[in-house]
């Protein structure tokens, strides 16, 4: 595994160089340059008011649903810390790119809201899941705006570019949690692999409980989310039901999807009904979901 551009820390250590090969060694190495590692609480900070909005996000009203819940899982997550330097990593990404920061945030709220859930009480803590969701992409901040802002698709070559995000969070996660980094950096490399091992960087199909979790909502959101050359986004049903499509397919894990679809056949949150786990809504004509530009 190579990086294409040096990677540097948030306090401007170098932790790998351009074209230098990230195995084992180096990994070890990253994660011993960690001097002692600061832990500072959410609660009270920016963040966790960031988060507190993101509850309120219309789009997911059917699963952000109802307060009192959200309150709750937030409790969760104010009892939390995390190493100051991935604070500051997180306000970088909020005033470098507020699109993805948003993203993150979002991630955050429905991987807590899913964790809390009756169904997958005992699997899942919502503080964990919150958590290890504010790292996931924690590598984009690295990938030139020029890529994660483009209004149009993008090529092959940024594609590939774009791809690495997964490897620089993960360097970054060694870096920042030092002797501890076992515990999260999964978060960043799992999230785009596949339990059919379709996915990327590496294509395995053993993946952390937490890793599955991410990997759901984050494509959800990246589904229903709007972005300049998407001529229309998924509704939430139609975005659930390709998420189903793929879970039949042993890509995702079907009792976290089936759970967003329990959310999203409500009539008005919060309402109890039978469900029914086809046909509900179709993908938008025109999507470009997933595609890539010709050249
Ligand atoms: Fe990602
Ligand atoms: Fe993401």
């Amino acid at each position: 595994m190579k990086l294409e551009k040096d990677l540097y820390s948030i306090d401007k250590k170098l932790l790998v160089k351009a074209g230098d090969i990230i195995n084992t060694k180096t990994l070890k190495n990253i994660a011993g340059l960690s001097d002692k590692i600061r832990y500072v609480p959410i609660k009270g900070t920016w963040l966790i008011k960031d988060l507190i909005r993101t509850f309120k996000d219309k789009r997911y009203e059917n699963i952000l649903y109802p307060p009192e819940i959200n309150q709750k899982i937030i409790r969760y997550i104010s009892h939390i810390k995390m190493p100051e330097k991935i604070l500051s990593e997180l306000a970088y990404m909020k005033k470098l790119t507020p699109y993805t920061y948003h993203h993150i945030m979002v991630i955050a709220v429905l991987s807590g809201k899913i964790s809390f859930d009756h169904s997958l009480k005992n699997k899942y803590e919502p503080g964990i899941a919150m958590l290890l969701s504010l790292f996931h992409d924690i590598g984009k901040s690295r990938i030139p705006l020029s890529i994660l802002d483009k209004r149009t698709p993008i090529t092959v070559y940024e594609r590939h570019i774009l791809s690495t995000h997964p490897l620089i969070g993960y360097v970054l996660l060694h870096y920042y949690f030092g002797k501890d980094h076992k515990k999260y950096n999964f978060s960043s490399y799992q999230h785009h692999e596949r339990l059919d091992g379709s996915g990327y960087p590496l294509g395995i199909k053993t993946l952390n409980k937490y890793s599955q979790l991410i990997g759901v909502v984050d494509t959800l959101d990246a589904l229903i989310s709007e972005r300049p050359y998407r001529s229309k986004p998924f509704t939430l049903r139609a975005a659930i039901d390709l998420l189903l499509d793929e879970a039949d397919k042993g890509k995702f894990n079907k009792s976290l999807v089936r759970t967003l679809i329990i959310y999203s056949r409500r009539e008005s949150p919060g309402a109890k009904i039978k469900i029914a786990e086809k046909g509900r809504d179709k993908a938008p004509s025109g999507n470009s979901y997933g595609k890539t530009a010709s050249s």
